[in-house]
C-alpha cells in the first residue's frame, strides 16, 4: 500500500517526497494562511464556508487566490486525497496551506511576484468521544496575540505554546484572557451559559471567527436558545452555569473544569449536549452515514 498522498504545487506525491523551498515564506515567516475541513463519507463540512474564510485571509495577506480556493477544484483535490488513503468512508480531515510562496529573504512582499505554495492532505480522524462524555478541563492564559486574530494564518506560536501549558497541566484546552475578558481557545471558540442564555465574543478582530461558532450558534437559535454575542469576563468563568469549546475538531466538547473552578456542576450540561447532539445530525446529514447510538450517547 502506498504511503499517504499530498497534493503539493499542483502535483500529487507521497507525503514522505512533499517538500519545499527552504526559502519559502511560509518557512521563513509564517506568510500564509490554511483551513482545516471536517469531512464525513467524503464529504467536506461547511465546504463553501472554509473557502470564504481562506479568501478573506488570502485578501488581507495580498495573496492572489490560487485555483484550489475555488469549490470545483478543491473538491476534485480533496476527492482524490481521500481516495487515496480510502477515507472515503467515516471521518476524517483536510488540511490546506497557502503561502506567499520562495524567495529570498526580504521583509516587505518580494520584487518579482512568486507563485504562492499550495499543499494539502487529508488524515483519519478519531471525534474525542470519552473526554466529550466526561467533560474537559481549561485552563486560562493571557492573550498575547496580534490583533488580527480574524485571520487563520500559520503563525501559530502563541497558540501551540498556550496549548503545550494546557496539556503540560492535563488540561484540554488554553483560554485565552484579553482585557478582562474571554477571547476565545488555543484552537477553539468558547461558550459560556448563564441563566440560559449562551454567550460568546463577537466575531471580530480579536478573535477567529470559527466556522463552527457560526454553525452552533444557528442551531441555538434555531432551538430557541438566545444567543448573545458579548464576551464573557474572564473573573465569570467560575461562575457560568455551563461552559464549552467549539470547533472543526472538538464539536461541542463540554468544560466541567476551568482553572481551579468547577463549572457548573461538574458534569456536561444540558445545553451543550442539545447542542452536539443537533451538530452531530448535521454532521452525519453531510456524510449520509449513521453512527451507532453507542458513539453519540452522552
Ligand atoms: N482551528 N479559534 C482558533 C484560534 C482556531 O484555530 C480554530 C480552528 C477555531 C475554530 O474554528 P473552526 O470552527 O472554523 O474550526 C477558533 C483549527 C481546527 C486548527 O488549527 O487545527
Amino acid at each position: 500500500v502506498p504511503g499517504p498522498l499530498a497534493y503539493l504545487n499542483g502535483e500529487f506525491l507521497p507525503r514522505s517526497s512533499a517538500t519545499l523551498s527552504v526559502e519559502d515564506r511560509g518557512f521563513v515567516f509564517g506568510d500564509g494562511v490554511y483551513e482545516v475541513w471536517r469531512v464525513l463519507g467524503g464529504q467536506p463540512f461547511e465546504l463553501d464556508a472554509h473557502l470564504a474564510r481562506l479568501k478573506f485571509g488570502l485578501g488581507e495577506l495580498r495573496i492572489t487566490p490560487p485555483d484550489i480556493a475555488e469549490s470545483d477544484m478543491f473538491s476534485n483535490v480533496a476527492k482524490r486525497l481521500l481516495g487515496a488513503s480510502s477515507l472515503e468512508t467515516g471521518e476524517a480531515t483536510i488540511y490546506l496551506e497557502i503561502t506567499r510562496g520562495a524567495a529570498p529573504r526580504t521583509h516587505q512582499f518580494p520584487l518579482t511576484p512568486t507563485r504562492p505554495t499550495v499543499f494539502a492532505v487529508a488524515n483519519r480522524f478519531e471525534p474525542p468521544e470519552p473526554l466529550r462524555a466526561r467533560g474537559a478541563r481549561a485552563i486560562t492564559m493571557p492573550d498575547v496575540r496580534w490583533l488580527r486574530c480574524d485571520i487563520k494564518t500559520i503563525q501559530l506560536l502563541p497558540n501551540v505554546l498556550a496549548k503545550q501549558t494546557a496539556v503540560e497541566q492535563g488540561a484540554t484546552e488554553a483560554i485565552f484572557i484579553r482585557d478582562g475578558v474571554v477571547t476565545e481557545g488555543s484552537h477553539t471558540n468558547l461558550f459560556g451559559v448563564e441563566r440560559g442564555v449562551i454567550r460568546t465574543h463577537p466575531a471580530n478582530n480579536l478573535i477567529l471567527g470559527g466556522v463552527t461558532r457560526s454553525v452552533v450558534i444557528d442551531i441555538a437559535r434555531s432551538l430557541g436558545i438566545e444567543v448573545d454575542e458579548t464576551p464573557i469576563a474572564g473573573d465569570r468563568i467560575g461562575g457560568l452555569d455551563e461552559a464549552f469549546l467549539v470547533g472543526t475538531t472538538t464539536d461541542v466538547m463540554p468544560l466541567v473544569r476551568v482553572d481551579e473552578h468547577t463549572v457548573g456542576s461538574g458534569a456536561p450540561g444540558p445545553i451543550a449536549k442539545q447542542l452536539q447532539l443537533a451538530l452531530r445530525e448535521r454532521l452525519d446529514a453531510i456524510g449520509g452515514e449513521r453512527r451507532s447510538p453507542a458513539t453519540i450517547a452522552s
